[in-house]
């Protein structure tokens, strides 16, 4: 058997090397689609034509691309990374089809560049580097780390990897998280409204739902100190851009970092461009090479067990192999 598998994680390319031998030496045809994505709509449906895996960037897997005749072979979605708020489970069952994600490989990563971020924040490392380029030599007043306290909001396994380096720092730990661990000895669990208003620096670590969509918007802002700092590495439409913008602009708090945006790329024209206090990155946290080879090799791995009949590990809709759909689309899998 050989399948065509898209590859439309650019992780997946420039860390891919082996993830890539693994599918070719399975007998898959692997294919880059002509520009990466994210994609949607009809240019995801149109690189998806006749494809029967995808090792898949935040593409829009919706209803509609999932039940559409383009997407008919599709018997798998195998997504580089661990979000999948971008894939219509419910759908992808009814349709059939296979979602598995990447679940632990990408902590360290995203951890490393949270502190990255907050460090950078606080000690303004950007834009001393800036000022030097343009010529100067001017030192520039940030705030301390060591002690203060953390808000980590969305405490799952990132959130964890993250307590473990602020613990470093000797930092206060504040956690808001659904399912509260005993195990994190270390931590305060808190409301939203405490752990807004007393964190030096507030974390973003949850994941996107219906109920975390735009959590974080001007009421929440305005409960944070003047002083305080926000990093969001999780996803962009936690926050309600509009109303930071606004809190940048109007010093309500001291600055942010964002690393992901309700729309990716994020337009050139973007208001978040020039926002005052804010350091901007590309969805850059989990590009760290090796963390991301890992990533792709999980991910390959799982589209090439798939193809050879057996059950991929860190299957998100494991009620899909009981579906006829399914059954039709793949019959040789148990
Ligand atoms: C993830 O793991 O979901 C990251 O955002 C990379 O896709």
């Amino acid at each position: 058997m050989s399948w065509k598998v898209l590859i439309t994680a650019r992780g997946a390319k420039a860390a891919g090397e082996q993830a890539q031998e693994v599918l070719r030496n399975a007998g898959c045809e692997v294919i880059f689609p002509s520009k990466f994505g994210p994609l949607k709509g009809d240019d995801l449906r149109t690189a998806l034509t006749d494809m029967e895996a995808v090792l898949a960037s935040l593409d829009g897997y919706s209803a509609d691309v999932l039940s559409s005749a383009a997407v008919s072979q599709l018997k798998i979605i195998a997504r580089w990374g661990v979000g999948y708020d971008s894939v219509d489970l419910a759908a992808a069952t009814q349709n059939g089809i296979v979602v598995t994600y990447t679940p632990g490989l990408l902590d360290d990563a995203v951890a490393d560049y949270t502190f990255a971020l907050l460090l950078s924040l606080a000690r303004r490392v950007h834009e001393v580097h800036v000022a030097m380029q343009r010529g100067e030599w001017k030192n520039h007043w940030g705030a301390d780390v060591g002690g203060k306290t953390l808000g980590i909001v969305g405490l799952g396994r990132i959130g964890k990897a993250v307590t473990r380096r602020a613990a470093g720092f000797n930092m206060r730990m504040l956690a808001h998280t659904p399912h509260p661990s005993p195990e994190s000895r270390d931590v305060e669990f808190v409301s939203l409204e405490k752990l807004l208003a007393e964190s030096d620096f507030v974390s973003l670590h949850a994941a996107l739902t219906p109920a975390t969509r735009g959590m974080i918007g001007e009421a929440q802002l305005r409960q944070m100190k003047h002083t305080a700092y926000l990093i969001n590495t999780a996803r962009g439409a936690l926050v309600d851009e509009a109303a930071l913008v606004r809190a940048l602009h109007e010093n309500w708090i001291a600055g942010a970092a964002l690393d992901v945006f309700t729309m990716e790329p994020l337009p050139a024209d973007s208001v978040l461009r020039s926002a005052p206090n804010l350091l901007l990155s590309p969805h850059q946290s989990s590009f760290a090479r090796g963390s991301g080879e890992r990533v792709s090799l999980a991910a390959a791995q799982g589209i090439v067990d798939l193809m050879s009949g057996k059950k991929p590990r860190d299957v998100l809709n494991p009620d899909v192999f009981a579906s006829p759909v399914f059954r039709a689309r793949l019959p040789s899998t148990t």
